[in-house]
């Protein structure tokens, strides 16, 4: 591990690091007069009643100087610390001669001082513990002294490990709600056009045999047409509700077809023309891909409609590689960055978590122009049909 003699820590990291030097200091004038005058017995005070822990070490990795902070993180006493090697509180990196820079690694982290480092921290009663440490190394009267300021960061650990889980539990569970409502809203549509759709269709059967029965009286043909138009109208309100809870064309016809009858609804809705470019070949996908990119452009149309002011949009879909690529864009007034902050608006989050739920990845951008891009790629391993 290379040591820093040069960084420029900041803020919480610039006071451990004058911690650091300050032990370093404290050493140098601890060896020289044996703590008589009053800089050192000041430094001493200091790193002594420091909140974080201090350890000293020379090249050998003994430890020369260890304060109660860091004495009660390893539940021992400092001067049960003094003389021992690193290697019975920090879990050693199996080399010989090891130097107290060998004892941590880089953790990887972005945006991390090169001082700061990683470890393993080895308690009395024999626990281990993830540790941070930033080290400083002073030379003096030939030799090289590092001072090592530590951080026990297991409790940081297990609360970041808690929110990863239950970030990813409650990914889980909007996933699986949208899965039900999807199952409902299917569910709703098919009896509506089979049930209710039958009975209004055999209806208006019987209308055309009453229309027969009752002869030309011209009272009851008026009536009779009367109820044949809004039969009619009843008919097609239903075909338009079962449609929009599930188009029909997702189950049987496939993605193209679906997202076909989305632009003809939109444009004749909106007044907004849309472009579909797309082969139907490339579309034949699963039900879960499927129902997750119909629902993708038909929540990115509702919000062309409602937003954007664009005079045309174009949706582009086309396999490359056994990825599916899908751009929609629109030439209206282009989303701004805190458009896609809003603490209320659902919508682009919940395409996110559906982009994210087949694995795949989606940019939002208004870097193009007038208006605003939707880029998505899907990996269709295992959803080609
Ligand atoms: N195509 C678009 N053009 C311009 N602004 C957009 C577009 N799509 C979304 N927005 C902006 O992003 C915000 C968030 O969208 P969304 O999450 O779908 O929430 P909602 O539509 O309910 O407001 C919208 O309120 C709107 O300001
Ligand atoms: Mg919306």
């Amino acid at each position: 591990m290379k040591q820093q003699r040069s960084a420029r820590p900041r803020g919480r990291g610039l006071a451990m690091f004058a911690l650091g030097l300050l032990g370093g200091r404290l050493l140098s004038l601890f060896d020289a007069d044996g703590g008589s005058d009053a800089p050192a017995y000041h430094s001493r005070r200091i790193v002594h009643n420091a909140n974080e822990a201090i350890i000293a070490a020379d090249e050998t990795s003994c430890i020369v100087l260890a304060n109660p902070a860091a004495a009660a993180m390893f539940g021992v006493t400092a001067r049960q610390m003094q003389g021992r090697s690193l290697a019975d509180f920090i879990q050693a990196p199996g080399l010989d001669d090891a130097a107290p820079t060998d004892y941590f690694h880089a953790d990887g982290r972005a945006g991390r001082r090169a001082t700061d480092y990683a470890g393993t921290g080895l308690r009395a009663n024999g626990e281990t513990f993830a540790i941070e440490g930033s080290i400083v190394d002073s030379l003096q009267d030939g030799r090289t002294v590092y001072t090592i300021v530590l951080r026990d960061v297991s409790e940081r650990q297990r609360v970041q490990r808690k929110l990863a889980r239950s970030h990813d539990q409650l990914r889980q569970l909007s996933s699986a709600l949208q899965t039900i409502r999807e199952e409902e809203r299917t569910h709703i549509a098919r009896e509506l056009h089979d049930d209710l759709g039958q009975l209004l269709a055999s209806l208006r059967m019987d209308l055309t045999l009453l229309r027969e029965v009752c002869g030309a009286a011209p009272s009851s043909a008026r009536l009779i047409d009367g109820m044949d138009g809004n039969l009619l109208t009843a008919i097609t309100s239903l075909r338009r509700i079962a449609t929009n809870l599930r188009p029909r064309a997702l189950d049987e016809g496939g993605l193209f077809f679906a997202l076909q009858g989305l632009r003809e609804d939109f444009v004749q809705r909106h007044g907004i023309a849309c472009e579909l470019l797309a082969e139907e070949a490339e579309l034949r996908l699963d039900d879960q891909a499927s129902t997750a990119i119909f629902r993708i452009v038909q929540e990115a149309l509702t919000n062309i409609a409602r937003h954007a002011q664009a005079k045309l949009v174009t949706l582009t879909l086309y396999r490359v590689n056994g990825e599916l690529l899908i751009t929609i864009r629109d030439d209206g007034r282009g989303i701004r960055e805190e458009d896609m902050e809003k603490a209320e608006s659902l919508g682009l989050v919940g395409m996110r978590e559906r982009v994210w739920g087949l694995k795949g990845e989606i940019t939002i951008s208004a870097d193009e122009p007038p208006g605003t891009r939707i880029d998505i790629v899907v990996p269709l391993r295992g959803h080609t049909v």
